[in-house]
């Protein structure tokens, strides 16, 4: 194929993986759970280069200029392009081009939607379609490993299957099923300064891992439930206490790791109130400061309204699950 574009997108990990037990395979020390989102996404045009024997890694500027990617961004893309090319054989030069629709670095899973996208348009280059059940290994060889779960639409879990670390992630739930809105509160845009790599390498440092990874397995199970039978109050409880368990662990990692930022707590604490009044939400947290806040549809707009006069939110991103990763027409150049 000569010119090829995908568009892929973050996910938020309601179970979240931290902690790896084989960091050059990826491979997670747990299971982990996640709705992939719809309006945060990167796209990816891709096409064999014409002249030279180098590849031209490009990155799409708001304004529309193509610059070249530059420092730890170019080093993962090169990595990653690597380990593709090893796993099809394919050594032709390619220009390459890619944007997000949201902030880079900072925590809402952008290697996850960039790593995928990647991984996703070598692959049709390479004569695989989108449902092609090695998109979740391949997209995780970027060493992101939520990239595996980027790749499937609505509620995923990676590794699908227990006992297998490798394994690929699979889909439990579509976003019809459950058309959660994630109101995601920017408190920081910038790139966060310890990577979740660091994090992951960290965690069994923390006192109180091996409890986390003794606890987790019944915790996702229910989890799993509580969203096939669209149990908002499981959720709400057992997503919450998820992502202040993994930030704990990261507190608790030595050297402790801290994402949290005063607006993180507060957005947190409201998020609460808003529960404890009756509606529909609740939220959770990645690597990073900024906040997602889930809630039902029918809630969004109330919850909305609540949460818009808090002080320290850069920016509102509002998205909801989404159906994965769509080849396009419209090429970055
Ligand atoms: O995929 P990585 O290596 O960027 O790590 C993801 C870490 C978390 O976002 C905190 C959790 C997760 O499962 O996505």
């Amino acid at each position: 194929m000569n010119k090829v574009s995908v568009s892929s997108p973050s996910n938020i990990a309601l179970i979240k993986y931290w902690g790896m037990s084989d960091a050059q395979r990826t491979l997670p020390n747990n299971a982990s759970l996640s709705m992939t989102l719809n309006q945060c996404v990167s796209y990816c045009t891709l096409t064999p280069q014409t002249s030279g024997t180098c590849d031209e890694l490009l990155w799409k500027t708001a304004s529309g200029s193509l610059l070249p990617v530059q420092g730890s961004m170019r080093l993962g893309i090169e990595q990653h392009l690597q380990q593709l090319r090893q796993h099809f054989d394919d050594w032709q030069p390619l220009r390459i081009a890619t944007v997000n629709s949201f902030p880079t670095g900072a925590g809402i899973a952008s290697s996850a939607s960039g790593f995928s996208a990647l991984a996703l348009a070598f692959a049709l280059r390479c004569g695989q379609s989108l449902n092609s059940p090695d998109l979740s290994q391949l997209a995780r060889l970027s060493g992101s490993g939520s990239a595996a779960r980027s790749v499937i639409g609505g509620f995923v879990q990676w590794p699908g299957h227990h006992g297998q670390p490798g394994g690929p992630a699979k889909q439990f739930a579509p976003a019809q099923h459950w058309p959660l809105h994630d109101l995601i509160a920017v408190v920081d845009a910038g790139h966060k300064n310890i990577s979740s790599r660091q994090g992951h390498h960290l965690a069994a440092s923390s006192p109180f891992y091996s409890t986390r990874l003794r606890l987790l397995p019944e915790r996702l199970d229910s989890l799993r439930e509580a969203i096939l039978n669209r149990d908002f109050n499981t959720l709400a409880d057992t997503v919450e206490r998820e992502a202040v368990e993994m930030h704990m662990i990261a507190m608790t990692s030595q050297p402790p790791i801290f994402y949290w930022q005063p607006a993180t707590l507060q957005i947190l604490e409201r998020v609460r109130q808003l529960r404890h009044e009756g509606l529909q939400v609740c939220a959770t947290v990645d690597a990073g400061p900024n906040v997602h806040v889930l809630c039902t549809p029918q809630d969004a707009s109330a919850i909305v309204t609540a949460l818009r006069t808090l002080p320290g939110v850069e920016q509102w991103i509002f998205d909801q699950a989404g159906d994965g990763p769509r080849q396009l027409e419209h090429h970055l150049f």
